[in-house]
């Protein structure tokens, strides 16, 4: 038994506190090995690994057997084994051997550790967050996102800011000129024209961040930028004509995100470098300070009527709109309301 100094209590939240229905990325596909991997997404602690063929497999983490963690056993045979008792079990989740029994004593058909639908796409392994049937819906946006591969780059970030803060802070144009001074010096700060629009479940902002001449918009003068959120959690932002970016944001838990940001460049030769520097300017210099805001803005999980929103706020509150709606749906069909605290190591 360890002690229980580096115990710590994670708050994970009840499954309908994510909104479900969803294809929500778990992990960049280049992590995925030979080993099985442990993280935590969407409140479970989960065991990603590779079959036979290849293809990803998301169990949860904990082994049936006795609750060791599957993710520091490894992979034989096509099958993944705890590294506790070493029981095995198949993609599918059977167990097919418990060592200690010997090969000719029945293996009990409810030993099965709980497995997710997992695709790849995009440099991607993306988990669906819903109810199980025949037929899911296509990974989104794999026509809009960058991909992965030459002339992008990407990093993944781990924040300790619920997802809601995260979303909103992607669908804000007009902090940059204030949360980020040092790299914009003499931006203007006055966001004219704005629109933010729903189409279906898009929600599509433009916007011009320029000086306060006192005129209309000449057309040419600011920083033109173009934002827009596939609910809930996809972001593609769009500068100039050779630059695309893209945000993929998914809960680790109930206060903490995963965020997977990519920038793609089709200059041809340099693609590759612009990407590059434009992925470590964001991760080094302009994330750690959104970060700091986000984390220190109260309430951390905010309704719509605790802000007094602007008109520059109108993507962000398009996007409390939708969260709002569809929690609210979720909490009336599965209504256990229970939020699952559990000691993790
Ligand atoms: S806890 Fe996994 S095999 Fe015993
Ligand atoms: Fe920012």
């Amino acid at each position: 038994m360890g002690t229980d100094e580096n115990r710590q209590t994670q708050r994970l939240g009840a499954p309908e506190d994510f909104v479900r229905d969803t294809w929500y990325p778990v992990l960049e596909s280049k992590r995925l090995g030979r080993r099985p991997v442990g993280v935590t997404r969407l409140g479970r602690q989960l065991v990603l690994w590779r079959d036979a063929q290849g293809r990803p497999v998301a169990q949860d983490a904990a082994c049936p057997h006795r609750g060791a963690d599957l993710s520091k056993g490894r992979v034989v045979s096509g099958c993944l084994e705890c590294p506790y008792h070493g029981l095995r079990f198949a993609a599918d989740g059977a167990c097919v051997r418990v060592p200690c029994e010997g090969s000719t004593r029945p293996i009990r058909a409810d030993l099965r550790v709980k497995g997710y639908v997992v695709r790849e796409g995009l440099g991607l392994v993306w988990l669906w967050w819903g109810e199980e049937r025949e037929e899911l819906p296509p990974l989104p946006w794999t026509h809009e996102l960058p991909d992965a591969g030459a002339g992008s780059c990407t990093a993944t970030l781990t924040w300790n800011v619920p997802f809601a803060r995260v979303m909103e802070g992607n669908l804000d144009l007009h902090h940059f000129p204030f949360a980020h001074r040092r790299w914009a010096p003499g931006m203007g700060t006055l966001l004219d024209p704005y629109t933010a629009r729903l189409e279906g479940d898009t929600i599509h902002t433009h916007g011009v961040l320029r000086r306060d001449d006192g005129k209309p918009w000449d057309g040419r003068s600011g920083f033109e930028a173009e934002i827009r959120v596939l609910f809930p959690h996809l972001v593609l932002l769009r500068f100039g004509s050779f630059t695309q970016a893209m945000a993929a944001v998914t809960p680790i838990d109930a206060e903490s995100t995963w965020v997977v940001f990519r920038y793609r460049s089709s200059l041809p030769l340099l693609g590759g470098l612009v990407a590059w520097l434009l992925v470590q300017s964001e991760v080094r210099l302009i994330q750690p300070e959104d970060y700091a805001l986000l984390r220190d803005s109260e309430p951390r999980h905010p309704a719509r009527e605790d802000f007094h929103l602007v008109r520059a706020d109108a993507g962000i509150a398009l996007w409390y709109r939708l969260y709002e709606r569809r929690l609210e749906a979720q909490r009336r069909a599965l209504p256990s309301g229970e939020v699952v605290q559990r000691a993790v190591r």
